[in-house]
């Protein structure tokens, strides 16, 4: 299913950029720019006699949606005219096969060399089990090179028959190519964030596994070299001969010293060509402090209820063994489960309640206070959570929620305060039932289910709309029903609801709408909601068009999204992340500036997961920054592939404790520079949060100079990512930053 680009321009360049690039081009690779086009199905299209000089030009890489053919869906040809040279093949180290390879279609191909089909993905309307789309799979077909279908030297026709199902449609995503295969094309990497271990004695070690695809022996050198960045010294070099026998593979480990600014880089070089694959990373290195055995509150310190609403709170808490929980000052209605931790009940009168958690284990206890605001306001920290989207795309289903719902409990993440089960775009099917409401597909066959068994764990459920009468994915929005949709989610027992502009636009007069235009479907949806018997958190997903933040309280909406999509590299991190600056003083308890969701461990939007692009010292700017912006934190990754870098990074409580502040006031950008910056927030109990952010390419030194930040006094420092004390700093606090990273520091002791 593809996504819609009419409008969504920006969703179809993120998807462009996200899937992992197709296989490198071979020397002598000859591009494919350009093809003859035209709309519709004729089998004789497939023959290379036949005349397409009548048919309009197409650039190929680009959806035709976007070259002319706007609202075209459905059948449509490409016949790309060739000439294979020879040379290709006698210029080829391997000589084996020729590569023709044609990016990604949108929906279905069926693709023919010269009126041959030499292959076919996905499946059309008149196909047995009708159509299916594979807008993810690349298209790469192979052919001897003594296929008698290619004619070397002469003009050949590859000629493509595409499908379109709705939103884009055509060869995108890349731009197609021919080329020989050789030998490495079979080499591949196994390279997951599982494969690194830490080990006693600051040390770390790195396995890889080489695999040979190949019906052939591949024979080469691996190689691996360790550096230290910081110094730029090499630790260690080392090359091996290694003979990889047909469809097999050999594993390597690296041990490393466990530490900021390691690098690796590892290769294999195949012998005959000298063709090379590598990987080139920085170590991942862990910061936080193992989790304390003792009982430890941490999470949210404040929560928001409406009254008469259900209430489902999961006290989050640490320590070893059996916890044991218990609270004072429950107001009437609400009750604890001292085995689960989890708060339910409703609250009939309006006001502040004041609570004392404790948490008891064997080897003593603790306790904190909540406060329960019965009111009108919800979300009153931003949402902690996980959204399937980042990671499961449109495939998302039950038992993907279930076993993400489970990982988050099993890894222990719902005692760091993760609470939200999102699930985004893909869970609706293509009909209504014949009373109009919305239904599942079939790959969610409870919703009402899988909510009781999340709220039975005491974690809260989120569903994905549109106003528009599509969703982004192509799936049916609340457009006419709207009414019913609330309905059915508070039946479904939903929390909340992420609703998402898309095909709505469509219905808009003009791009730039007035402002009126832009707030009607939420207004609608706002008054619906607000109907519902029980709570639900209102996240408007409209990319912050018409500067959402100004008027996202009057829709009553929890959470705003400020940008478009986010993806896994540190363009997109910088470019979304260090621009919410202009946008603090619009945060605020249960109203909060979303920068879209996180993107650390497995990521890939569907059937591509793959260790998120960024660099550890990235992932620790991320959330960093994100913390410093009161943002929500929402997951996208597979939670049951958290590696224990992915798991250090999200169970912080110090790090959590900023972005979870009751105070809910957003970071301020107080130094911009080309090559650095300094953030500030206030947090409740007067202290402050300094985050020291290095945007070089190259470890620097940077300081929080009091003065510059207009703080005097005896000021203590605390390194919130090692939650370390650094005592008292007189003048400032200087320290060495790794490339795109951060220095996190809480102050206090200061006066102004
Ligand atoms: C839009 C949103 C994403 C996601 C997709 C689902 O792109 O911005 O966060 O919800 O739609 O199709």
């Amino acid at each position: 299913m593809p996504i819609l680009i009419r409008k969504y321009l920006l969703l179809f360049l993120l998807f462009a950029a996200l899937l992992p690039k197709a296989h490198s081009q071979n020397k002598g690779s000859i591009t494919l720019k350009t093809g003859k086009f035209t709309t519709g199905d004729v089998p004789a299209w497939s023959q290379p006699s036949f005349i397409d000089t009548a048919w309009k030009d197409q650039k190929l890489g680009d959806p035709w949606q976007r070259q002319g053919f706007q609202n075209y869906h459905g059948f449509a040809w490409y016949r790309i005219h060739i000439t294979i040279p020879s040379s290709l093949k006698t210029n080829s180290a391997w000589k084996d096969s020729l590569r023709i390879y044609l990016a990604h279609v949108n929906d279905v191909d069926q693709t023919f060399l010269n009126g041959v089909q030499i292959g076919k993905i996905g499946s059309f309307p008149e196909d047995s089990g009708g159509y299916v789309s594979k807008w993810p799979a690349v298209r790469e077909y192979r052919l001897s090179i003594n296929n008698p279908a290619i004619k070397w030297d002469q003009e050949n026709v590859i000629a493509v028959r595409c499908y379109d199902g709705g939103g884009s449609g055509g060869i995108f995503m890349g731009t197609p190519y021919i080329d020989m295969l050789e030998k490495i094309d079979g080499i591949s990497f196994d390279n997951t964030g599982e494969s690194i271990r830490y080990l006693p004695g600051n040390k770390a070690e790195k396995s890889l596994h080489i695999s040979n695809h190949f019906n052939i022996p591949i024979e080469g050198t691996f190689s691996y070299t360790t550096i230290d960045a910081a110094t730029g010294k090499t630790l260690e070099e080392k090359s091996v001969p290694l003979t990889l026998t047909p469809f097999s593979g050999k594993d390597f480990a690296v041990t490393m010293p466990h530490r900021i600014g390691i690098e690796y880089n590892m290769s294999f070089t195949e012998k005959g060509s000298g063709d090379k694959r590598s990987i080139k990373q920085i170590l991942p290195y862990i910061l936080t402090p193992a989790i304390s055995d003792k009982p430890q509150i941490n999470g949210a310190k404040v929560a928001g209820v409406r009254p008469g609403s259900p209430f489902i709170f999961k006290v989050a808490a640490t320590g070893k063994g059996t916890l044991a929980y218990s609270a004072k000052g429950l107001p009437a209605g609400l009750s604890l489960n001292r085995t689960t931790g989890v708060i339910t009940g409703s609250v009939a009168k309006a006001g502040d309640y004041k609570i004392t958690l404790t948490v008891t284990n064997s080897l003593g206890s603790a306790s904190r206070a909540l406060t329960i605001k019965v009111g009108d306001l919800l979300a009153l920290t931003p949402p902690m959570g996980w959204n399937s989207w980042n990671c499961w795309g449109i495939s998302v289903s039950d038992a993907k929620v279930r076993s993400s719902a489970q990982a988050l409990i099993d890894k222990g993440l719902t005692g760091h305060g993760w609470m939200y089960m999102n699930i985004d775009d893909g869970w609706e099917a293509a009909q209504r039932a014949n009373d109009s409401s919305i239904v599942p597909n079939e790959k969610f066959p409870d919703m009402k289910g899988l909510g009781d068994f999340l709220h039975s764990n005491g974690l809260r459920f989120g569903i994905y709309s549109s106003p528009g009468p599509r969703t982004c994915g192509g799936y049916l929005g609340s457009w006419q029903n709207e009414d019913k949709d609330a309905a059915t989610y508070a039946s479904w027992g939903i929390d909340y609801l992420k609703y998402d502009l898309c095909s709505y636009t469509e219905l808009m007069p003009r791009r730039n709408s007035s402002l009126e235009e832009n707030q009607r479907p939420y207004i609608l949806m706002r008054d619906l909601l607000k109907k519902q018997s029980r709570d639900i958190v209102y996240s408007l997903c409209q990319y912050g068009w018409q500067d959402v933040w100004k008027w996202g309280p009057e829709m009553n909406g929890n959470l705003w999204r400020t940008t478009g999509d986010i993806e896994d590299s540190w363009n997109s991190l910088y470019r979304i992340g260090f621009n919410q600056a202009r946008l603090s003083e619009y945060a605020k308890p249960g109203r909060w500036n979303d920068p879209d969701m996180l993107i650390v461990g497995q990521v890939g939007w569907g059937e591509n997961l793959h260790p998120t692009r960024l660099t550890p010292y990235e992932q620790y700017t991320h959330m960093s920054l994100w913390s410093m912006l009161s943002a929500p934190l929402l997951l996208g990754c597979d939670l049951s592939r958290l590696d224990p870098f992915t798991l250090n990074l999200l169970t912080n409580d110090e790090v959590i404790a900023i972005d979870q502040d009751p105070l809910g006031k957003q970071a301020r950008q107080v130094i911009k520079q080309d090559s650095s910056q300094v953030w500030v927030k206030e947090l409740e109990d007067g202290s402050k949060v300094i985050a020291l952010f290095n945007l070089q390419n190259s470890f620097q030194s940077l300081t929080a100079d009091w003065d510059a930040l207009n703080l005097k006094g005896t000021i203590k420092v605390r390194d919130v990512w090692q939650q370390k004390d650094l005592g008292t700093k007189e003048k400032g606090y200087t320290v060495t930053v790794a490339p795109h990273g951060v220095s996190l520091i809480k102050i206090t002791g200061f006066t102004q």
